[in-house]
Parts: structure tokens; sequence; C-alpha cells
């Protein structure tokens, strides 16, 4: 294939473009963590760089908004990509209206062709996740860094083969953990990187999805474990993701416990119906089911999905009931850190609630911490992973000493206030420093995945999975320093 004739971003220009900001504490309490732009005042004026968005579904558009509108001065949309033409279609019409100006629409067979004539210096990938990887691994073979959406791939042959192109191309890959952004979890990381709880020895961490948002993972393509590795590579990603990060810790081995037993036909009897059906949008139930999504009745879903199913065939509304689903909705794993530190996780996929509590246990106390979400489904408008301030909580319970709260920095928008941060590291025209070091690379990706791609093999197996006999040969990421193991720990009084 014929490499494009395009300016070159070098690996440093790329990286420190997507490095943050900085945040400050008083007597070791958080006050604020939101982005600030701490650029030099001798930095050059940034370049106008070029991007190309693959995959025009509901994720997509916070990153062609940024382009088009927050980061407009030093970002420039010069494609549009999808194997849906009727999709591809549409994202090209909202582009025009948003800008007022034509962007070029390829399909997916013709990708190459797109990065010839349009010469992106970045290609982001927001394509369902089993497809990533073809996208990373031939934009950097043609010349380009990228940005993909999480998780990095689905399993560890196509993650084996992303680190591979990485290494030969020498391009860059950035994985987009907007939750490591949310505030809250920022302060979190700055109380276990300040020692406030000693070094962590071992952590309980137990995620919920309601039967909104969870229920709706049952209907998409993320019911196929071929399509979104399940849900403990799909939607654990960014939770193991988090623990790596909190604890600058790498995962080790895994154990792990996985069942369908809410979303199958047998509980679609239990809760009255006849039977479990194809999809929402013909069922003959929908008047007794309180799963049915309408995708006629809200205006984005209807344009976003129901409207291109011609051209693909896919099913947005298809019955969180029925047979073929074969991920599992409630998981328990465990895993093993080179630190020494060790997990305790659930996922649980029809709770009354959605959000997590977590508990950090380390030699100088305990750090509790937890979050309710909104209520939300994606795509229909409603705001992903919205914050719930009033149930976020952060606590300290030092050993042999009052426990106390930490008032917790709120986050607003997408994904706990993570995604406007996170947009700001990834669009900053001018190189920043974020001494959490938020932004990810291909091997934080990896890192995350594998996890959850060992916990599949573990309940596949029964067997406990060492994660470096599915890649070997990982490199850490980098991560802040923390306390260590061999520090002195203050005796605790009396
Ligand atoms: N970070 C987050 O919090 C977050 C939130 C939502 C989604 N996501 C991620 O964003 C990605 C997209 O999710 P979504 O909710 O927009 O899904 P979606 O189903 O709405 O959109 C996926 C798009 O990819 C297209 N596509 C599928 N296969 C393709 C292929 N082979 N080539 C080109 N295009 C293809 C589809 O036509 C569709 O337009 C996923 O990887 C998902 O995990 C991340």
């Amino acid at each position: 294939m014929p490499t494009p004739h395009h300016t070159e971003i070098s690996r440093r220009e790329f990286v420190a473009a997507t490095a943050l900001v900085g945040t400050s504490l008083l007597a070791g309490i958080p006050n604020t963590i939101l982005a600030q732009n701490s650029s030099s005042p001798a930095a050059e004026p940034a370049r106008v760089r070029r991007y190309a968005l693959v995959g025009v579904g509901a994720r997509y558009s916070i990153y062609r908004d940024a382009i088009l509108e927050t980061y407009s001065g030093h970002a420039k949309l010069v494609a549009l990509c999808d194997n849906n033409a009727g999709r591809l279609a549409l994202a090209r019409r909202k582009v025009r209206q948003k800008s007022g100006s034509d962007v070029p629409g390829f399909s997916a067979s013709d990708f190459d062709r797109m990065i010839q004539e349009t010469r992106p210096d970045i290609v982001i990938v927001t394509t369902k996740d089993s497809t990533h990887h073809t996208y990373l691994i031939r934009a950097m073979e043609l010349g380009c860094d990228v940005i993909t959406e999480k998780p990095m791939t689905t399993d560890a042959e196509k993650c084996r083969a992303i680190l591979e192109a990485s290494q030969r191309t020498g391009k860059k890959i950035i994985v987009t953990f907007n939750y490591r952004y949310s505030p809250p979890r920022t302060q979190v990381k700055e109380l276990l990187m300040n020692g406030v709880i000693g070094d962590v020895l071992s952590v309980d961490f137990h995620w919920l999805l309601d039967t909104h948002h969870g229920a709706d993972y049952f209907r998409r393509w993320h019911s196929q474990k071929a399509e979104s590795g399940g849900l403990l590579v799909h939607k654990s990603t960014h939770h193991f993701d988090l623990i790596n990060w909190w604890l600058s810790a790498s995962p080790m081995s895994v154990q792990a416990t996985g069942k369908r037993e809410f979303y199958t036909p047998a509980m679609a009897r239990r809760l009255g119906l006849q039977s479990h059906h194809e999809r929402c949008h013909t069922c003959p139930e929908a008047a007794k089911c309180s799963f049915h999504l309408d995708l006629a009745g809200n205006p984005k879903l209807r344009e976003l999905y129901l409207e291109q199913e011609s051209h693909d065939g896919y099913f947005r509304d298809r019955c969180v009931f029925r047979p073929d689903i074969d991920i599992e909705d409630t998981m328990n794993v465990s895993v093993r850190y080179n630190t020494g530190a060790t997990l305790a996780y659930s996922l649980n996929a029809f709770n009354g609630w959605e959000g997590y509590h977590i508990a950090f246990n380390g030699t100088k106390g305990r750090l509790e911490h937890g979050v309710q979400e909104q209520v939300s489904i994606s795509g229909d408008g409603s705001v992903p992973g919205a914050l719930k301030p009033e149930a976020t909580y952060i606590r300290i319970f030092p050993l042999r000493a009052p426990a106390y709260a930490v008032p917790v920095q709120e986050g607003v928008g997408g994904h706990g206030g993570g995604d406007r941060i996170m947009l700001d590291d990834i669009f900053s025209p001018v190189p920043t420093t974020d001494k959490f070091m938020r932004a990810s690379d291909e091997r934080a990706g990896a890192a995350s995945i594998l996890t959850g791609i060992a916990a599949n093999e573990a309940i596949r197996t029964g067997r406990t999975v060492e994660i470096a006999n599915l890649v070997p040969g990982l490199t850490r990421p980098d991560y802040p320093s923390m306390p260590g193991s061999n520090e002195p720990v203050p005796m605790p009084p009396r």
C-alpha cells in the first residue's frame, strides 16, 4: 500500500499534546481536579491537526463536536467512515448542519482510499469493539496516529496484533479512558498517591448496572462475546483500568466465575410474558414488557438505528430475553497484581441502581468511595454515566482514629464529568503536564482488557489464568509513583 504524503506528528508532540493539566490539594484534601491549561507561555502556536472519524454511531458525536466546535481553532474534520451507508449519510448531514461544510464520507471498504485522499494526522476509531483492531492497525500502517474508544480490542490475538503494529510503525495509540478524568475518581487517585491510607494491600470493588442501562447491553451487538468480549471486556475495561491506574499496578493472574440468569427466556416467562421475541419493534407483548425499547418513539434512536436498518440488517432493539445471548449478567473476578495487592471485583447487570462502591484497604487505613449514576440509555439523548452528586462519597477510615468524609469535587456531564476533561486533554493544542498521568496509550489499553480477557478464559476453563500467557512481554504503562511497600508505617494509636 502506498504511504500517504502528510505531515508527521512526532511521538513526543502527540503524547505531550495529550497529557494534562494541573490540579491542587489542600492538606491532602483535593479542592479542584478540573482541567486547567498549564502550558508554557513560550509554547509555539500549534498547527491544525487533521482528523478522520471511523464509526458514526452513538459515541462518535463527542469527538465530532470537539473537532467542529470546542477545538475548531486547531482541529479539522477531514473524513467520516462507516460500513452503514445510511448512518454515514446521516453523519454527513449532521456535520453540514453544525459546520456549514461538507466532509467526505467513505465506506469501510474504502478506508485506505480515505486515508490517501484526505490525509488525516489522526484517525479516531468509534466502531463496534470487535472491529477496532482493523482500523487501528491499518491507520498506523498508513502513517496515522490513532485514538480509540475503549475497549482497545476484544481478545488476546487482536491485542497482540495491535501492540505489534504500534511497535512496527512507531505510531501512537491513545485509548480514551474517560473515567480516569472524572473529578471524584481523580480525587481518589490523589488521596492514594499522597499516602493517606498508606500502601494498598487489597481492594473490594463492586459495580452495578441497572435494568435500564444494564439491560441495554443485552439488546445490541454487545450481547455477543465475539462482538464485544462480553461485559468483562466491554464494560469492565473501564473498571480494571481504574484499578490499574489507582494502584499504579499491573494485573498478573485472574480467577473468575460468570453466569447469565436474569436476561434469559425463562426469566421472560417468570415476568409474565408468554415467551421471548425477536425484537421490541415488532414485539407482540410490547405493552406488557417494561424492557420494551421504543425505537420509533425516540427521534434520536429512530434516525440513528431504525431508519438505517435496511443498509445492514442490524437491529438495535433485540429482545433482552432471547436465547442466543452469550454474555454473562453476573460476574465475580479475583485478581492478583504485581505490587502484591489483590482485588475482589463483581459486575452485576440487573440491579435496582447503577454505580459502584469500592474499598481500598491500606497499611494506614481504609478509603471507601461510591458513586450512583443517573438512568441512561445509549444514544437516546440522555447523558451517559452522569453522577448523582448526593450519592457520591469518599470516606477515610484511619487505623484507630475517627473516620472523616472528603468533600467530593462534582463532575458535570458525561461519564462523571470525565468526557469533557478528557477531550480537553486529547485536543489541547499545547503541551501540558498532568501529575496524575491520565492520558493512556496502548499499554494501558492492553493491561485493562487483558484482565477481562483472562476472566473470560477463567470462566470457560475454571482455571487461574496468567496474563503473561495471553500476551507475553507486556510493557508496564506509565503511572505516578505510589507509597512503597517498604516504607515505615506510623504505629497506630492504642
Ligand atoms: N468511553 C465510553 O464511555 C463509551 C461510551 C459509549 C460507547 N463507547 C465505545 O464507542 C464505540 C462505539 O459505540 P457506540 O455506542 O457508538 O455503538 P453504535 O452501535 O452506536 O455505533 C457503532 C458504529 O460502528 C459502525 N460499524 C460497525 N462495524 C463497522 C465496521 N466493520 N467498519 C466500520 N464501521 C462499523 C456501525 O455502523 C455504527 O455506526 C464502542 O467501542 C464502545 O465501546 C465508549
